[in-house]
């Protein structure tokens, strides 16, 4: 919601930027106008001063009246101006492209904080040792998630919406295997799923849960307990998928076609560069469906 406020602000900074340079570059061409019709004037003045008045007529170059030099090296200062209107200030000036320049630094600046932010968070690198350390060919790591088109995924601890073959689809695909999870995730769960072992995971020491049940404090203490399953699956919140993301190898996307700016749970933004789809299959929406919705798999690049 902030963030969004922000971006306006900037487009508003962007296009006040844009009307004053439009406005400088009007007062450019102005000047440039004036500039031509004063040197039309004066080398017609010129012309009259010395072959109708006489003034300096005795005064000649290599046979040559003194005007035509006065009026050619006014020429060539009219050139200038015009090439420095049309060509040294041909975009938008130097200022303006310095002005450019700092945004795009300042932006690329931020973008680095916020990597090291979301890889360099102490108990990620401790993830990252522990589940670099697991053996990787046994696994299909796999996210599961089901997110809007603006990457919501919840909104005060719930889904957002409700699609019956999503549903279904989710229930065929991770059932018997081990589902590892958020607490915040376990607990919108009025009671455990069946024919799934889930992997809750919470920071708290003594955190009780039903009967089968596991518990890890960490993603890589989850990933460990689902080692012998070739394909466990991380089935959310947002918090977990951030954490997740790196270290799978597979992502079953549903796509909602629809925006839901009211979520206050994301999915973080997959990086196409890092991500390729090997499958995509569309549902219109129908009476069971709100939403048209699209399933897509990505799988990493290698
Ligand atoms: N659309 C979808 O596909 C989908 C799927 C799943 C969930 N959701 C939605 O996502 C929302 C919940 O997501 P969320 O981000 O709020 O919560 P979450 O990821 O489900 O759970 C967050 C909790 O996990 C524990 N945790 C997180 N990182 C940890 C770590 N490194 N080590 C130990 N424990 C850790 C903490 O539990 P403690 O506080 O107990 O320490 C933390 O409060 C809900 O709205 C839900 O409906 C959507």
């Amino acid at each position: 919601m902030f963030g969004k406020k922000k971006e306006k602000s900037q487009i508003d900074q962007e296009q006040l930027k844009l009307i004053e340079n439009a406005q400088r570059r009007i007062r450019q061409k102005k000047n440039l106008y004036r500039h031509f019709v004063i040197f039309l004037i004066g080398a017609v003045f010129l012309i009259i001063a010395n072959t109708v008045l006489g003034i300096g007529e005795t005064i000649t170059l290599f046979g040559i009246n003194w005007f035509v030099y006065a009026i050619l090296i006014w020429l060539f200062l009219f050139a200038y101006h015009f090439f420095n209107v049309f060509v040294t200030h041909k975009f938008m000036g130097k200022d303006w492209e310095k002005e450019q320049l700092d945004i795009l630094v300042s932006k690329q600046k931020d973008r680095i904080e916020q990597l090291k932010t979301s890889i360099a968070q102490p108990e990620l690198e401790v993830s990252r040792t522990e589940i670099e350390e697991l053996p990787k060919k046994k696994t299909n790591r796999t996210i599961i998630v089901a997110t809007g088109e603006n990457n919501a995924i919840g909104k005060d601890n719930d889904l957002i919406w409700h699609l019956k073959d999503d549903l279904k689809r989710f229930k065929k695909i991770t059932s018997g295997h081990h589902i590892i999870m958020g607490r915040k995730t376990f607990e919108s769960f009025s009671k455990p799923l069946p024919n799934r072992t889930h992997i809750v995971i919470t920071r708290q020491e003594n955190y009780e849960v039903p009967e089968g049940v596991l518990i890890a404090n960490s993603l890589g203490e989850a990933f460990r307990l689902a080692e012998h399953d070739k394909q466990p699956f991380v089935i959310g919140g947002g918090e977990i998928y951030k954490q997740a993301i790196p270290f799978v190898d597979k992502i079953e996307l549903t796509r909602v076609h629809h925006s839901f700016p009211d979520a206050d749970t994301f999915f973080p933004k997959i990086d196409e560069s890092e991500w390729k789809i090997i499958a995509n299959e569309f549902h219109e929406n129908d009476e069971d469906h709100a939403y048209s919705f699209s399933f897509t798999t990505y799988v990493k690049h290698i």
